[in-house]
């Protein structure tokens, strides 16, 4: 090659580098003001154009930068990614289209499970590739390397289990082994003396074995941690391991020398803590009861007929709730994870829709965990077209009970729970929508041998100003509707 050509060579290299980080930064921006746009409803759809954008963008980048990489061969690097690219696309839009809003939380955790997965390779390839000297920059290397296939097995495992609990596969018991907070503190710390005394080895040989008594240690704590939590704690789980996902990836992306992964991972961590924190906020319950395990209940199929308090209920009949709802000045509705099971969004929406036509003052409250996800109701809700500013949190619309006509509880249960008032109530402390303050509630529900999510009864629907409308959620509005005068 002459001096000319190889001056020019280098040149386009430097160029294309310099192109390939303002790609990677305006991804990483763009990640950044998904997250920002993702935090309102007004401005969730344009958060996440903004992720899908940015993904898009850091797809491209990191495209780019395994073609301008000198070493190996470019081509077969280029078709193996095509290759990925399209498979992943099509499991994940064939996946995507099926999954129903219920199933959403096991989608996630199975996802996750990746993440995990793709931290344990990372870090294993990158130790067969690179397996270093004993010098000080490179225990820092090898420090990241057995941090990755930590975090990651661990989060493999662990999304796997969640996976199995959330979709019924396995029993969303807490199944604990004897004194398995102790066998998890002894993993944990086995796997990290193994990371340190990886950090000193040299060569392949030497560091092989111990970085897969790593990763055995840390699939095993995986499995035998979410093991012991129930099925009633998994959606704080699930978050807890998006969590971790995104710790895997930021380590993945320091063994990689890759920025944006660690931008990303480091988002993804930060995030998913916070979301942990606030979903046991609003369950009242501390994080650290939910992440030592050995709490919550089955799986959200509680016994029969819950606990505690019993007494009479009274029936009612759609004609009469739809009499009472065109008398009405102010409704309030209060949906739960009922109104997704009977996907009773779409007549609700109507509903709402017909009765302000008719000059009645309707508003939506929504509960921080109603329903099985974050966000779970906000999203039905905005698919089904209602408007926003009808949808008020639960600290904006508790005050508004009292002067609700009407309150219409729509297959929600725990988070209408009074006894949540009660100090000795299992749910005491959690805070709740106060729908028994309307002149009138009624309760959407299938029957009266079901308790909620947490398995406590719920006195709401034995108190006097209570009715209760038996059967789905979705056959009752609509019937409801059917019954409304039409002028
Ligand atoms: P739940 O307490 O789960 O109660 C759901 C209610 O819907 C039940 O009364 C059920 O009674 C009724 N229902 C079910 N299918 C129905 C249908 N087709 N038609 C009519 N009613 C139907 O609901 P919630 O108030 O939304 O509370 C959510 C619970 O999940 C809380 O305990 C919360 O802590 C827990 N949780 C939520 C999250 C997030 S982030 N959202 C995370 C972790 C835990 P029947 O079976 O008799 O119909």
């Amino acid at each position: 090659m002459s001096t000319r050509t190889a001056a020019a060579s280098t040149g386009l290299a430097s160029a294309a580098t310099r192109i390939d980080t303002l790609v990677l930064i305006a991804a990483a921006l763009l990640f950044i003001l998904a997250l920002a746009g993702l935090s309102k409803q007004t401005t969730a759809l344009r958060g996440n154009t903004l992720g899908i954008v940015g993904m898009t963008a850091a797809l491209i980048g990191t495209i780019f930068l395994a073609l301008t990489l000198d070493s190996g061969n470019r081509v077969l690097s280029a078709a193996l990614i095509a290759l990925a690219l399209i498979i992943g696309a099509a499991i994940g839009i064939t996946w995507a289209r099926r999954v129903e809003m219920t199933g959403m939380p096991e989608l996630i955790a199975m996802l996750h499970s990746f993440v995990g997965l793709a931290a344990v390779l990372v870090g294993f390839n990158s130790f067969l590739t690179t397996p270093g000297a004993a010098t000080e920059t490179n225990a820092f290397h090898m420090g990241e390397v057995g941090l990755a296939v930590l975090i990651g097995a661990y989060t493999f495992t662990g999304s796997i289990v969640a996976y199995l609990k959330l979709s019924g596969r396995i029993s969303g018991k807490p199944r604990a082994l004897p004194g398995h907070n102790w066998v998890n503190l002894g993993l944990a710390v086995l796997a990290i003396a193994f990371i340190v005394v990886f950090g000193h080895t040299t060569g392949v040989r030497g560091g092989i074995g111990y970085l897969v008594i790593v990763a055995v240690a840390a699939l095993a704590l995986g499995i035998n941690h979410i093991m012991a939590i129930g099925g009633g704690d998994m959606p704080v789980v699930v978050s807890m391991l998006n969590s971790y996902s995104g710790w895997a990836a930021a380590m993945a992306g320091f063994t990689l020398g890759n920025d944006l992964l660690i931008i990303t991972g480091a988002l993804v961590g930060s995030s998913g803590a916070y979301l942990s924190y606030v979903m046991c906020q609003a369950m009242n319950r501390s994080f650290v009861s939910v992440v030592l395990g050995g709490l919550g209940s089955g799986g959200g199929a509680p016994a029969a007929g819950g606990s505690g308090v019993a007494g009479e209920h009274t029936e009612t009949t759609p004609d009469a709730v739809a009499a009472a709802l065109w008398q009405a000045k102010r409704v309030i509705i209060a949906p739960g994870y009922g109104m997704a099971v009977a996907k009773a969004q779409f007549p609700v929406a109507t509903l709402a829709e017909r009765l302000r036509a008719h000059g009645v003052d309707v508003k939506f409250g929504i509960h921080p965990v109603a329903g099985r996800l974050p966000g779970h109701m906000n999203v039905l809700l905005a698919e089904a077209k209602v408007p926003y500013n009808i949808v008020l949190d639960l600290d904006e619309i508790n005050d508004q009970f009292k002067d609700a006509d009407v309150a219409l509880v729509i297959g929600a249960n725990d988070t209408v729970n009074p006894s949540a008032e009660d100090p000795g109530s299992p749910i005491a402390g959690m805070p709740v929508l106060k729908v028994w303050e309307a002149a009138t509630c009624v309760v959407f529900k299938r029957s009266m041998s079901h308790a909620g999510y947490a398995g406590v009864q719920n006195p709401l629907f034995f108190k006097e100003n209570t009715d209760m409308l038996l059967g789905d959620a979705k056959a009752s509005v609509d019937a409801i509707l059917a019954a409304l005068p039409t002028k």
